[in-house]
């Protein structure tokens, strides 16, 4: 791909489900997308991602598909999704998918085929294996690795009509396909150019660093107090990682334009990053790499580790730094997978949500990078106040708090209170439009209970307020598609060792951007020289110099010579 328009693009991630019910049933669809468009057009954004909505048992909310090529009821069918992306490019949003080819559904022909015989021609096509040598299959303990699954439980199932076990990193019903296998890369680039021939715009690769798997398949490192090992080493990277994207490249990508690429690689160095996106190499244009959302988490799962800034800092400082020549990043604080950022690293209280909200949107957006929007971050939608398990629906925290609990003995209030502050269906709340019942995203009860603060936190209300979170991402992105510096501009950290303020700067030619976010409810002064009477640019609350009320932000923009 030769012309790199993404670099100036802002990407908006929808979760169907989570977004706007037309249908009544309380599950979002694409109808309710397509009523929608005009939010995200207000908003400025180039870009719409849409998390899965192929057919799925929904066993992790679409994350597991049984069939690539349709739509999933809950959803609506293909001739709304056609009607969807006409709608979008209509108004010039570019439409990119989700590619969830780590895995598929127990319930894909594929899958159903290769477990019916051990001599079915595409039993080869996941990865099947018998007992360790001299134990029982099916007995514990007999898994053909001990790695455990990323949501509770041994990584492999044992399928007693053919006496073998089948490796799934998820669910039981996310089995891995195996891409050692060039009918199964066949299968899924003639799926991918399908999807392109329809008008596409691009793919969003889930956990798409699995793909490869390190041979033989072997045992981790086990911890002690945990029940299973982690197996990463065996499948994070693995040897032909590259070589399997480059020849997607080839097969689907080469000679289109236009199109967005982007993998989501959990656990991901700066060094692999930039030959996954190095535009030579022909791989992907972007990662998403998970440092900066990790940085508050330690060695033990159960444990909250508050931020500290000059770690966060060290982390965007390196991935600036190291793919400030060749590749490309991508900045998100949010997804379907993570808590609300307001709540995580900013101060959700109705004091300072508000202006932590859009200090960190500013810190994040103005990075080399193509940012992402999840949707309700351009609210400041926050965490939801979980009261029990039983509020959880994520089969993520419901599988791990098992685990915790039933086997390796931890307190259930103790592993709530980090499902609380880290769980994923924080983000999978629905969506608040207004302040009607269920928050204007259904008329029935939702799947997933709507936060109670939609009265105060909606589309509606901040549509209204000039200076809502709303607004302030408008500005945010449409500074980027106007001021060249944020997109091409070098990268400079300021005040490393400075845990309350975060500050850079970026330079293009001879213009220069200081960029600086109060990570505290404290006055801080940024003892940064040569910036008096610089233009200010945008500031979320009146500015004074570089005196940083708390949760201030600010940004300066100067000529140098
Ligand atoms: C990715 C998705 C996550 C899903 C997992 C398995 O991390 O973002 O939601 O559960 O892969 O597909």
């Amino acid at each position: 791909m030769t012309d790199l328009w993404w670099k100036s693009a802002v990407v908006y991630q929808i979760y169907p489900r989570s977004f706007a019910d037309a249908d009544g049933d309380g599950m979002g669809d694409l109808r309710g997308i397509i009523d929608h468009l005009d939010h995200l057009a207000e908003l400025g954004v180039d870009v719409i991602w849409l998390s899965p909505i192929h057919k799925s048992p929904q066993d992790d909310n679409g994350y597991d598909i049984s069939d690539y090529q349709d739509i999933d009821p809950l959803f609506g069918d293909l001739a709304t999704f056609d009607e969807l992306m006409t709608a979008a490019h209509s108004r010039g949003l570019k439409l990119i998918m989700d590619l969830v080819v780590n895995h598929s559904s127990d319930e894909h022909p594929w899958f159903v085929e290769s477990r019916s015989s051990k001599d079915n021609p595409k039993r080869d096509w996941y990865w099947w294996r018998p007992a360790r040598d001299g134990m029982e299959a099916g007995t514990p303990g007999a898994e053909p690795t001990n790695w455990g699954s990323a949501f509770g439980g041994p990584a492999w199932e044992y399928d007693k009509e053919t006496g073998e076990y089948y490796l799934h990193l998820f669910s039981p019903k996310q089995p891995d396909l195996n891409w050692e296998n060039p009918e199964v890369r066949a299968a899924v680039y003639e799926m991918m150019r399908w999807w392109l021939d329809r008008g596409v715009d691009g793919f969003r690769m889930d956990v798409i660093n699995m793909i490869s798997k390190v041979l033989p398949l072997e045992d981790g490192r086990l911890t002690a107090g945990q029940a299973y090992a982690d197996g990463s080493a065996g499948y994070i990277n693995g040897p032909r990682n590259h070589e399997f994207l480059h020849e997607m490249y080839e097969q689907v990508f080469a000679g289109r334009e236009g199109l967005l690429t982007v993998g989501e690689m959990p656990g991901v160095t700066v060094d692999e990053a930039i030959r996954f996106t190095a535009q030579d190499r022909q791989e992907v244009d972007m990662v998403f790499q998970f440092d900066h959302v990790w940085a508050d988490r330690g060695g033990d799962p159960w444990r909250i580790f508050p931020l500290q800034l000059t770690v966060l800092k060290g982390i965007f400082g390196r991935w600036q730094a190291g793919l400030a020549e060749e590749g490309w990043n991508s900045l998100y604080w949010n997804n379907h997978d993570q808590p609300r950022v307001v709540s995580r690293y900013g101060d959700d209280s109705p004091e300072f949500r508000a202006a932590s909200a859009k200090m960190l949107g500013t810190v994040l957006h103005l990075h080399r990078g193509t940012p992402y929007v999840y949707q309700g971050e351009e609210l400041g939608m926050t965490n939801y106040p979980f009261a029990s398990i039983t509020d959880f629906r994520d089969i993520e925290a419901l599988g791990q708090f098992r685990q915790a609990t039933e086997i390796e003995g931890r307190e259930a209030a103790d592993v709530l209170t980090v499902l609380r502050a880290r769980g994923r269906d924080n983000a999978r709340t629905p969506m608040q439009w207004d302040d009607s019942p269920n928050g204007g995203f259904s008329t029935t009860t939702p799947w997933l209970a709507v936060n109670p603060n939609y009265p105060q936190i909606n589309a509606k209300a901040e549509r209204a307020d000039p200076d809502s979170v709303f607004h302030y991402y408008r500005q945010l992105i449409k500074l980027r598609h106007e001021e060249p510096a944020v997109v091409d501009g070098d990268f400079t950290m300021l005040l490393p060792n400075d845990e309350r303020l975060y500050a850079y700067t970026r330079r293009l030619n001879e213009t220069e951007l200081l960029v600086i976010g109060n990570f505290t409810g404290e006055t801080v002064e940024a003892e940064i020289d040569g910036w008096a009477g610089a233009e200010l640019v945008l500031s979320n609350l009146p500015a004074n110099g570089l005196t940083m009320a708390p949760w201030q932000t600010v940004v300066y923009r100067r000529a140098t010579t």
